[in-house]
């Protein structure tokens, strides 16, 4: 009995040695693995705050543009908050929040739907202290749960700034610093970023302003103020001090949320940094206290013409938008010249066109630079002697004729099709602010004034004087 207990026990060992992985035996060989690089780390857990008001004619493009960041949207969270909307704004970053929050790591959402406005405000681009309270109450619940979720870092955008470069948030990362600015561009010298402050906390105008502001410096520079939009590194321990709601007991400054935030930042040693190395985007220039929603609609629709220069910007997708109004001003047709290879420009027209509510007839250009000197004289083409262009005192280019032979087409049109009154537009016009409104008032003018006109010209301002002819029935508007 015993002797067969032993050799059993003798048998069983190779087999265990076998069953264990890791351990070496004469009878196995263990496989010679290749180790595997360690995984790179994940991204910084970003929460981003959103506090939108009256924001109705924002929101898409805006939206647009978070969507479009270029950062795993698993380590976003999304902090929103709405109240005291006169339009749409509750609805629409609802319905938002509901289809794009499965993508992100989470969403709070801080809704009011009531009051609509505050007792004391003028209107709904006034500032009452009811209102900035509110608003830095708000701020500070955003800061707090990012605190509390752990976040690495929260980035406050207001909800009408247009981040249109995707990769600011990974760039301002890079930048290393506790607060930063990417700063933003407006169509004046406006920014989100001040490099003065008077001693009782207001804007000062200095030296360094310009330099930064028109990208004639580059860098990251340290400023007593950035608002708006801004980058706040939570891992560092000065942060903790950082507070919009109360103001820290020292306060002494006018009661408004940047100014309250930029003491803070003070007095808990952190520093504002704005940079510029690179175009990061957009902000409408602010409105007065008496202006309207419908001001500010008017004023951001050029914010967006302005953005669509340079950058493909779209509404957000996860958004509903309901067909926007386009008309045609009156106009029998408004005539948009592209040269077909240009698709850009096409694009970036449509798109802006779009958003003034102005509906064009696309009309092919005349490509000058595919004709050759056969075809011109075929098409009874000649220049005039002596013409010289009154900008560039040169004779016409190629490209200036093929310019020339689209123009003529369409006047080709007007008479074959008895048109009364058109509009042309080329595909490189870059619009003023209230276009649609301030062509409209001309319009007015010279219904009113009953002016015999055949052609009004509305063009850029002039580098030199230009003679304008005066015997016919041509017009320069100013
Ligand atoms: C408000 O927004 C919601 C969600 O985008 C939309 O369904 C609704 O039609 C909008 N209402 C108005 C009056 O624009
Ligand atoms: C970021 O800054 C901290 C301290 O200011 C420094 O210790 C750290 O090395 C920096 N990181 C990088 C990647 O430069
Ligand atoms: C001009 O272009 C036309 C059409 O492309 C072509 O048929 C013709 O041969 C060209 N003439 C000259 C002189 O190059």
């Amino acid at each position: 009995m015993v002797a067969v207990g032993v050799a059993g026990v003798a048998l069983l060992w190779p087999l265990l040695a076998a069953l264990v992985p890791g351990c070496a035996s004469d009878l196995v060989t263990p496989v010679q693995e290749q180790v595997k690089p360690e995984s790179s780390l994940l991204r910084p857990k970003v929460m981003i705050a959103i506090v939108a008001r009256n924001a109705a004619h924002s929101l898409p493009y805006y939206l647009g543009c978070i969507d479009r960041l270029d950062y795993p949207k698993e380590r976003i969270a999304i902090w929103a908050a709405t109240d005291h909307n006169v339009d749409n704004t509750t609805a629409m970053l609802r319905e938002w929040l509901k289809s794009a929050q499965h993508v992100y790591h989470y969403v709070e959402w801080r809704p009011m739907e009531e009051p609509r406005s505050y007792t004391d405000e003028w209107g709904p681009k006034h500032w009452p202290p009811s209102r900035f309270n509110h608003l830095m109450k708000l701020r500070q619940a955003a800061l707090k749960a990012a605190r509390e979720r752990w976040a690495d870092y929260i980035l406050f955008v207001d909800s009408d700034n247009l981040l249109t470069n995707p990769r600011v948030l990974k760039l301002m990362m890079a930048e290393n610093l506790t607060l930063v600015a990417p700063m933003l561009e407006s169509r004046s010298l406006y920014s989100n970023f001040w490099c003065g402050i008077t001693p009782q906390g207001y804007y000062k105008r200095t030296p360094d302003y310009q330099p930064i502001r028109e990208w004639k410096r580059l860098g990251c520079f340290p400023v007593p103020m950035v608002h708006s939009t801004f980058l706040l590194d939570l891992r560092r321990e000065s942060s903790r001090d950082l507070a919009f709601y109360p103001p820290h007991p020292d306060y002494s400054w006018a009661f408004d949320d940047i100014m309250v935030f930029a003491f803070s930042a003070r007095q808990a040693g952190v520093q504002m940094y704005v940079c510029n190395r690179e175009h990061y985007g957009f902000l409408p220039v602010p409105l007065k206290a008496q202006q309207s929603v419908e001001d500010e609609s008017e004023n951001f629709i050029h914010t967006i013409t302005e953005a669509l220069i340079d950058h493909d910007i779209e509404p957000s997708g996860h958004l509903y938008l309901s067909p926007s109004l386009q008309d045609t001003m009156g106009f029998d047709e408004i005539f948009l010249i592209n040269l077909k290879r240009r698709l850009d420009r096409r694009t970036r027209m449509l798109k802006t066109m779009t958003s003034l509510g102005l509906q064009p007839t696309l009309t092919n250009a005349v490509d000058g630079k595919a004709l050759n000197t056969s075809q011109l004289q075929a098409l009874g083409i000649e220049m005039m002697p002596g013409y010289k262009d009154p900008y560039s005192g040169r004779v016409l280019t190629r490209g200036e004729i093929g310019c020339f032979l689209s123009h003529h087409s369409i006047w080709t049109q007007v008479i074959e099709r008895s048109l009364q009154k058109i509009l042309i537009l080329e595909d490189d016009v870059r619009f003023e602010p209230r276009f649609k409104r301030r062509l409209q008032a001309i319009m007015d003018d010279i219904s009113r004034t009953q002016l015999n006109w055949d052609l009004m010209y509305l063009p850029p301002p002039t580098p030199k004087k230009i003679e304008t002819p005066s015997t016919s029935n041509i017009y320069r508007m100013k």
